[in-house]
């Protein structure tokens, strides 16, 4: 609906109307929390499996003793699967324990203190710049933030971040060390990069020669949908362009195991790889192998994984088509209401011009809690107020129904709200 076309008083009455029935909707007494992307229980259950796996195991990968000291790059069968899955060699992989976000914070960190291969470390220099395509993921914002990393927004396209705008950043500025990436089902608009991005990224002139892609795959095997999107490989496109030293990858089973007990690795040039050795040396005596021995075993081989992503797919798909029919329902056509209809991943990214924190407290006020407004963009600063993070995967099928309903009251209050302010500001309480 056009409120812009309503005269004041049929505008004021339909939003005390709206407002009636979003407070029904907050006596029911639901609260749903969408705040980040986790798997939600059932999805948790398809793989306690993978506690039963050591059960006849004699703890043995190679030789080595899983349950002792050691092998501080992961054991090789592991290594071998993240090889398989990420289309990368085995000697270019870094297996740890759970979480790639702290690998990536680790990395960071290193160049921060070290160096990379001999570079001044960042630590001494006047500034240390790294390009952030938004909307993007605030985690990433938020390592730069927390480790003093100065952050240049650059606007995420349909087919991956503004590379002619990024080409000029990294060209020019020495300063600029690094760019954020999450290359398929990128968090939050679930675009996938096209191979011309894919390719620009690997073969620019950096005007850093420590300058790093941090490469997030968080989703490179997330599909919802019959089509999956093609990412083209950009440690092979890297490789002939002798580039390679530029990319770390990051991956992880946290969405095809266990979120809070997976594996996550760095996968990087075999130069790459040693420095990580040397850099870890002081940290760990070696990762937890017991687990990732259970990964290998449990995980077996990409097929394998295909036919448990395939599972989580089906328990996904029906919250994001919901998500989307309703969507559909209400704003179909409406150029003010836009939203993300991604193949794969866990987001559906919802913009709302100048209303996304108000929506954002309205839900809150439903108890229907979403990532801040703002959070997807450097310094949570949004110039256009507008995205909102769906992120449908945790609720039921009736929680995320209610959860929606509230979602979008609060669009059209939101909209009421500001259009009776633009227009009518001189009456307008
Ligand atoms: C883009 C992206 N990277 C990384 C993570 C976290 O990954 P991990 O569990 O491996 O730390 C998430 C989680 O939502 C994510 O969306």
């Amino acid at each position: 609906m056009d409120y812009k076309k309503l005269p004041k008083e049929q505008l004021l009455a339909l939003l005390a109307e709206e407002q009636k029935s979003f407070k029904k909707l907050q006596k029911e007494g639901i609260s749903v929390d969408m705040t980040r992307g986790r798997p939600c229980k059932e999805q948790l259950d398809l793989s306690v499996g993978l506690l039963d796996t050591l059960k006849n195991s004699d703890f043995k990968s190679s030789g080595v003793d899983v349950r002792n000291y050691g092998c501080p790059e992961g054991i090789k069968e592991i290594r071998e699967l993240f090889a398989e899955l990420l289309g990368v060699r085995a000697e270019e992989v870094f297996a740890q324990d759970n979480s790639s976000l702290s690998l990536m914070y680790d990395l960071v960190q290193f160049a921060k203190q070290f160096g990379i291969m001999g570079s001044t470390p960042w630590n001494k220099l006047p500034a240390v710049k790294f390009v952030c395509p938004a909307p993007g993921y605030d985690r990433h914002f938020s390592i730069c933030e927390a480790l003093g990393i100065e952050m240049i927004t650059v606007p995420m396209l349909e087919d991956g971040p503004d590379m002619n705008l990024v080409e000029t950043i990294v060209k020019n500025d020495p300063a600029v060390k690094g760019i954020w990436c999450v290359p398929k089902y990128s968090n939050p608009t679930g675009i996938t990069y096209s191979d011309s991005v894919v390719e620009r990224l690997a073969t620019m002139e950096t005007a850093a020669p420590d300058f790093r892609i941090f490469y997030d795959n968080a989703y490179f095997i997330h599909v919802l949908k019959d089509t999956d999107d093609k990412l083209k490989n950009i440690f092979d496109v890297a490789r002939k362009a002798g580039t390679l030293d530029r990319i770390y990858m990051f991956a992880s089973t946290s969405k095809i195991t266990f979120a809070g007990a997976g594996i996550a690795c760095v996968a990087a040039s075999e130069n790459n790889i040693a420095e990580l050795k040397k850099r870890f040396f002081f940290k760990t005596i070696g990762p937890n192998k017991v687990n990732q021995l259970a990964h290998a075993i449990y995980l077996k081989d990409k097929n394998n994984v295909l036919k448990l992503m395939k599972k989580h797919a089906d328990i996904l798909r029906p919250k994001f088509d919901l998500v989307d029919r309703m969507l559909a329902e209400d704003f179909a056509g409406d150029e003010f209401v836009r939203w993300s209809k991604p193949n794969g991943g866990y987001f559906i990214s919802l913009d709302v011009k100048s209303c996304a924190k108000r929506i954002v407290e309205l839900a809150n006020a439903a108890n229907v809690k979403f990532t801040n407004a703002g959070a997807t963009f450097p310094y949570r600063i949004d110039d256009h107020d507008m995205n909102i993070r769906i992120a449908p995967s945790v609720p039921s099928l009736q929680e995320l129904e209610f959860a929606m309903k509230v979602l979008i009251s609060a669009i059209k209050q939101a909209r009421m709200e500001l259009v009776l302010k633009k227009s009518f500001a001189h009456t307008f309480e």
